[in-house]
């Protein structure tokens, strides 16, 4: 594959991710790849990297404008409060065609735009934390100024390190609730089965091997074997036998109800926070 030049600014947790993908032996990107962080501890971190040049805004004040200079997509990687400040820094040094993708959780496309000259294309995205492994699933949304060229081009670059869904930005809190937050609910569940298990008489060590070796052999039998949840879960569970009652134990406290509940509440809180509250 084979992407434009690009500039990461703020080469965090999440834009090393990305990061990561771009640098797999498959991708080739032209005109190479530019990344700011503020420390000059941080940027030093890819003195070994030669495919990439690093920046930090405490030795070089114009550290953002010299990256996005000669960049086609400009990946915003910054806390979501950042970010307005960091467009208005940067808006009059990017290039005529240059596409803005920003992984900022909450921030809509309204406000990136509203800091960005016109001809300035902008792209939502939702990406998480598997993408460090390439197994990420990433949600992006067009802006109102976005062509399907450009969205294709934002689908590409995440395609790198994980999967891609393309919404309409309506859903981009609903993706934000089951994809962007979803490994912590998994590391969650995770962390109450090892319990569970320590409970009932297990070692912390033999908990911990039990839980995590069921977890990584479901998803990969869920993923290999091409069956449905449902069928593979109907496959445990012989009736009038034990997998049964735990089941029953999950329905009588509605867990099915509980997750639409739960991930009402992230969506509310993105809402939330979307209104600048
Ligand atoms: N982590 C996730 O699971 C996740 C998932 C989806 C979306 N996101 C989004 O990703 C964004 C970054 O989150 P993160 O977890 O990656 O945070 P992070 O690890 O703190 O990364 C932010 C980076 O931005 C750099 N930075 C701060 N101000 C800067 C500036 N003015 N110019 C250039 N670089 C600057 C910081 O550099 P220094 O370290 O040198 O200060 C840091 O490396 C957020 O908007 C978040 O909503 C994160």
């Amino acid at each position: 594959m084979t992407l434009p030049s690009i500039a990461i600014l703020g080469a965090g947790s999440m834009g090393r991710a990305i990061l990561s993908g771009l640098l797999s032996p498959n991708v080739h990107v032209e005109g190479g790849i530019r990344v700011t962080n503020r420390s000059a501890e941080q940027a030093a971190t890819f003195d070994n990297e030669p495919r990439v040049t690093a920046l930090a805004t405490s030795e070089n004040a114009e550290a953002n404008r010299l990256a996005v200079r000669g960049a086609t997509i400009v990946i915003i990687g910054v806390k979501p409060y950042m970010v307005p400040d960091l467009l208005d820094e940067i808006s009059d040094a990017l290039e005529l065609g240059a596409i803005i993708i920003s992984v900022a959780g909450g921030v809509t496309t309204a406000t990136l735009e509203a800091h960005l000259p016109e001809r300035i294309s902008v792209i939502r995205s939702m990406p998480n934390t598997p993408s460090k492994v390439g197994l990420g699933v990433t949600g992006v949304c067009a802006g109102s100024r976005s062509s399907d060229a450009d969205l294709d081009l934002a689908t590409r670059l995440f395609d790198t390190v994980g999967d891609v869904l393309v919404v309409p930005e309506s859903q981009m809190d609903a993706v934000g609730a089951i994809s962007g937050s979803g490994p912590a609910y998994v590391y969650y569940f995770i962390e109450a089965l090892t319990k569970a298990g320590i409970a009932h008489g297990l070692t912390p060590e033999q908990a911990d091997l039990a839980v995590r070796g069921t977890f990584r052999g479901a998803v990969e039998l869920l993923a290999e074997s091409g069956e449905t949840p449902a069928e593979l879960r109907r496959q445990v569970t012989s009736p009038k036998g034990s997998t049964e009652r735990v089941i029953a134990v999950f329905d009588e406290a509605d867990l099915p109800g509980l997750f639409v509940r739960a991930t009402a509440a992230s969506i509310a809180r993105s809402q939330e926070m979307a209104a600048g509250n």
